[in-house]
């Protein structure tokens, strides 16, 4: 669709002028001459809910993205009548409707400067071929205004002077800027004047953004169907902006169990079981630490969802218990597809409950995946996702299967031209029934949630761990993600970084692509490159499609096996950083990858960056994305920085080259930052941890480090049983401090912190601890720069000159 060109602007019609006006406590209606109501909802003082009918009556409040636990409620709510305008005040936000044509300004409520303006504003075009409206809003964009978010969209992290749909789409080997793809998360957050602010567009039609790109003043977005309904929510700092939209859409109900964060290898497919164990018995041969194996769609018989192929599988209760003893997790692939057999139970079941989704005029959809013609269940009926969650019990409960793997939910349809299901295909949508139109980009999303259901009942105690293709916002409340079916190439690697960037800042943390390519074959130089990054990225797994020659760690030349063993070692020892990331991110939004301008967006350097991410808070990584490369340049944030690999500190804020053969990428630690680290094991949990070390950054001044710890599964610590260690650093020029503070009930097993410093400028004469002088002897100090203490003390104090 077309905004301004005069033939479409024919077809647009406008809200006038406003008759009526009504509040109803957080609500409050504008009522237009011509029946246009603007419903606005002060859901926090930094969030406003835009809501539009063009009848003078509204649908039922439906929507599938919006969780039941996200926060409400203001300080400040005051309304005043101007001569032109309402205004509407919160403590955060000033947002003036004006009179004549329902069109919002919005202001910072501190410093009164506008923050976002109405071009058009609302208005809509009569859709005479489905009934309803194409709704749309148009926003005036500013000069040196940027667009961040957007889902997996594989293109620049900066959005201005593009367009995007918003439809999810099966998309084997697509491409950089390939749009649409798999996932539809209608969510940016803009950047005008340094002051982030967000917008969600939560509407599941098909969708458009416009940033910028055929009127350079204008962003504007619309939908094919159903409501102009939007969030405004307000930073100014963009982390706060993305969790704000994760706190509506949803954090992660809880933490993914340990093992889900360490390494995975998944493949089309590994089968017989002969094979999965040749490989699992390979990764702990050449001690390769390795947490999960998949199992592709030729574990089951003839691709029926919830079998297994007895020929190779004869029994899988064994062989997942004998994986399982070998510190193996086993994650298998269930797709939306049934195959149509009347011998088949799942088939039969789904039948004779009308579970199956059904064509307009009342034939079953029917169409082509992997096991032939299949029927599709409506996910987006209660019951069917209760039905479906039950067919769980017998992978999950009796043969132990600890992952589910969703696939082809967008739903991909094969051999038909548009890849899915036809408009008309209809949906029980909890109640709203409507048309695929409407049900398209939430499908996937509640298949994952049915799936997500329960993998958790059967699982329990123990956390469920399921991953998805398609999604819609809020998916990342159910389960981790990966970017879909990429290619073997550098540009896929560099595609790969801007897609995790990028899921992360559109609320879905837990994401990662297929390392080394799912399509065609990478060097051994690619694959190693793609594992360097892929280390940073929460969700860690090699995919392939197979048929190109093998992708395992060792499949490459030797150096290749011994530079990624190094990296997956590293991998397993940040996991304790990387789970308190994880532990930040479900308890408050915060996305655990940091694209540099949401890391620091007052510096204009960050805005056109995409290469270079903070993962976590404190480390600072940029992947190597061409091939023989010796190094590269890069921009470096503002700040003190230590080289991970050599101790040089850096002043950041600006450009430059930094070394990094085949064996490095370049790593900088946040200066004043603590990093805790395991000792490195084979799988998470095989060795009892007797001693974590703690690599401590010195800095001129203060700086906090967290560390979260339980009992890497189950949800007692959702019951105080956790334990969260706040470290505070204070460095002068001849002593250094850390305070320690620690919060919750769980005893982590190990008994001592070794303390490893980093930079620190001065010889240690004393140590304290707690106020009590210790022995240089006893602390069993190594040279300048380690030292062995308890775990409990409050305060450590070197001295030195
Ligand atoms: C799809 C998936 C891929 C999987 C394959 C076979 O292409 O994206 O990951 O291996 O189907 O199940």
């Amino acid at each position: 669709m077309i905004i301004n060109t005069e033939l479409e602007q024919k077809g647009n019609l406008f809200p006038s002028k406003i008759v009526a006006y009504r509040k109803d406590v957080d609500t409050l209606y504008f009522s237009t001459d011509n029946d246009v109501v603007l419903e606005m909802t002060i859901v926090r003082d930094s969030v406003l809910r835009f809501r539009y009918t063009t009848t003078g009556t509204f649908e039922k409040d439906f929507s599938y993205a919006i969780t039941k636990y996200a926060s409400k409620g203001y300080n400040l709510l005051e309304i005043e009548e101007e001569a032109e305008s309402y205004k509407i005040t919160t403590s955060k936000l000033i947002c003036h409707i004006k009179k004549d044509n329902l069109q919002v300004l919005i202001f910072d409520a501190k410093d009164h400067r506008l923050i976002n303006e109405d071009e058009l504003g609302f208005h809509w075009e009569e859709s005479y071929e489905y009934g309803g409206n194409i709704v749309k809003m148009s926003k005036v964009s500013h000069d040196g205004e940027s667009y961040f978010g957007l889902g997996d969209k594989p293109v620049e992290l900066n959005l201005k002077g593009k367009r995007f749909e918003n439809w999810v789409t099966d998309s084997y080997a697509f491409g950089k800027d390939t749009d649409p793809i798999y996932k539809a998360i209608p969510f940016y957050t803009g950047l005008k004047d340094k002051k982030a602010y967000g917008i969600f567009f939560d509407n599941s039609f098909r969708s458009y953004f416009d940033f910028s790109q055929e009127r350079r003043n204008v962003t504007s977005f619309w939908a094919q169907g159903g409501e102009m309904n939007y969030y405004f929510i307000y930073g100014p700092q963009m982390e706060d902006v993305v969790a704000n939209y994760t706190d509506l859409t949803g954090k992660p109900h809880q933490l993914p169990p340990l093992w889900a964060l360490g390494f995975h290898q998944c493949k089309w497919s590994y089968y017989p079981e002969s094979t999965v164990k040749e490989v699992t018995s390979k990764f702990r041969e050449l001690k390769i630490p390795c947490d999960a194996i998949y199992l592709d769609i030729d574990y089951m018989d003839g691709f029926r969802c919830f079998t297994w192929d007895k020929n190779h599988f004869p029994d899988p209760k064994r062989m997942v218990k004998e994986l399982a003893d070998d510190g193996f997790k086993t994650v298998v692939i269930i797709d939306p597809g049934i195959k149509v057999d009347k011998d088949y139970f799942v088939f039969k079941e789904a039948l004779e409950n009308d579970y199956f989704c059904k064509r307009a005029d009342g034939p079953y959809m029917k169409g082509k995946v992997w096991p032939g013609e299949c029927y599709f269940p409506d996910f987006t009926h209660r019951k069917v996702r209760e039905w479906w969650s039950d067919l769980f019990r017998d992978l999950v409960e009796n043969i132990g299967v600890r992952g589910v793997w969703n696939d082809m939910n967008e739903p991909a349809v094969m051999e038909v031209p548009n890849k899915t299901f036809p408009d008309d295909v209809r949906h029980e949508y909890d109640g709203n029934r409507c048309s695929h139109r409407k049900a398209h980009n939430v499908y996937g999303m509640q298949m994952a949630r049915a799936t997500y259901q329960g993998v958790k009942k059967f699982a329990y105690p123990k956390r469920p761990f399921v991953i998805t293709r398609a999604a819609y916002s809020g998916t990342q409340r159910y389960c981790s993600t990966w970017t879909g079916d990429n290619v073997a190439t550098w540009e896929h690697l560099w595609i790969a970084n801007v897609q995790a960037q990028r899921m992360a800042m559109s609320g879905f943390s837990f994401a990662g692509s297929d390392i080394g390519g799912f399509a065609e074959q990478p060097s051994g130089e690619l694959f190693t490159r793609w594992i360097q990054l892929g280390i940073f990225h929460p969700f860690f797994r090699v995919h392939s499609s197979g048929d190109h020659g093998n992708q395992e760690p060792w499949a490459f030349d030797e150096d290749v096996t011994d530079i990624v063993r190094k990296w997956i070692e590293l991998r397993y020892q940040l996991l304790p950083y990387l789970y308190t990331t994880f532990w930040k991110y479900v308890e408050e939004g915060i996305p655990m990858l940091k694209s540099l301008v949401l890391f620091d967006q007052e510096d204009v350097h960050t805005h056109y960056r995409s290469d270079e991410f903070i993962f976590g808070e404190q480390i600072l990584v940029c992947p190597i994305l061409e091939p023989n490369a010796r190094g590269r340049r890069m921009f470096i944030p503002r700040g003190e920085w230590f080289n991970f690999w050599t101790d040089q500190i850096v002043s950041g804020g600006k450009e430059m080259w930094v070394d990094a053969e085949i064996e490095s990428i370049p790593v900088f630690v946040k200066a004043g930052a603590i990093i805790p680290k395991y000792p490195v094991q084979q799988y998470v949990g095989e060795v009892n941890i007797d001693e974590v070390t703690l690599d401590v950054y010195f800095k001129n001044g203060k700086e906090s480090s967290t560390l979260f710890d339980d009992a890497h599964d189950g949800y007692d610590y959702k019951k105080g049983r956790y334990s969260l260690r706040t470290f505070k650093l204070t460095g002068k020029s001849d002593e250094l401090i850390i305070q320690q503070h620690k919060e919750g009930k769980f005893d982590a097993g190990y008994q001592k912190f070794k303390i490893e410093l980093h930079g620190l400028p001065f010889t240690i004469t004393k140590v304290q601890i707690d106020n009590v002088e210790i022995s240089l002897n006893e602390l069993k100090i190594n040279g300048n720069n380690s030292m062995i203490i308890d775990k409990g003390f409050s305060e450590l104090h070197i001295f030195g000159n």
